[in-house]
């Protein structure tokens, strides 16, 4: 079975191991098997300026191994569209107490393409938007690389451009927002096969949030 955990400043001293793995995991998908050079450090970790003590990680742990996670940054402090990309936004970038910014999706390669569901990421899609939802976030916003626009669009994630599109090391990326709802969570977890609230809220003040079982309506 694979758990979601939110991991953040006040209980990271509980996941240290499973942090590292996390890191490595980034890596070996984002400098190795991607090729972003910029992130290259010698420990093998990627770890950079804004996995600070406020930034949230979703971790996807299954039988104590990481098998995926993402990122997410509250926009009161620097993120990477404020920091690094700022081009990539025609808007002046909100800075809100209800807007968080994700980056770094991944899901180990031996997971993906996985036929047993819900798959990795979709429990990631998820995860997310209750992190969001129980966060009381209005929105949600990411750079990505344009071939996620139609993945979005299949799950039901409504987004809105900040920007062009722009190449970043010759790649196609977009700076777009995510709306929050929890209509929009229910059509999450319906086509990613998730049957209701998934998030593991360990030695981390879980806020009062309410969201229903959906087993019945998952295939
Ligand atoms: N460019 C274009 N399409 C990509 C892609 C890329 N770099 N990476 C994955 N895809 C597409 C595949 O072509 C495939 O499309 P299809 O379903 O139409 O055949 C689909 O995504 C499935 O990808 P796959 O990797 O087999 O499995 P998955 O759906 O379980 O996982 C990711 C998808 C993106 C989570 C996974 O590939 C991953 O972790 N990639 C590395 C991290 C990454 O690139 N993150 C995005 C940074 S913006």
């Amino acid at each position: 079975m694979i758990e979601m955990h939110v991991v953040r400043g006040d209980n990271s001293h509980l996941y240290e191991a499973e942090l590292d793995q996390y890191f490595r995991g980034r890596y070996e998908v984002y400098v190795r098997e991607r090729g972003w050079k910029d992130l290259e450090r010698p420990d093998g970790r990627d770890i950079d300026q804004f996995d600070t003590e406020e930034a949230v990680h979703i971790l996807a742990v299954e039988n104590k191994e990481v098998v995926g996670g993402r990122r997410m940054n509250p926009t009161t402090s620097p993120t990477l569209l404020s920091e690094v990309f700022p081009n990539a936004s025609l808007l002046p970038l909100i800075r809100s107490p209800d807007v968080f910014e994700t980056s770094r999706l991944w899901v180990a390669r031996h997971k993906r393409g996985d036929r047993t569901r819900p798959r990795v990421e979709s429990l990631l899609h998820a995860a997310t938007m209750e992190f969001a939802l129980a966060a009381g976030l209005s929105k949600t916003r990411t750079l990505f690389e344009t071939w996620w626009i139609p993945r979005f669009q299949r799950i039901g994630w409504k987004m809105h451009p900040l920007g062009l599109p722009l190449k970043i090391d010759g790649l196609n990326c977009i700076a777009v927002t995510f709306e929050v709802a929890e209509s929009i969570w229910v059509e999450t977890c319906v086509k990613g096969s998730v049957p209701g609230p998934v998030l593991i809220w360990h030695g981390t003040t879980q806020p009062a949030y309410h969201l229903p079982e959906l087993a019945h309506a998952v295939a």
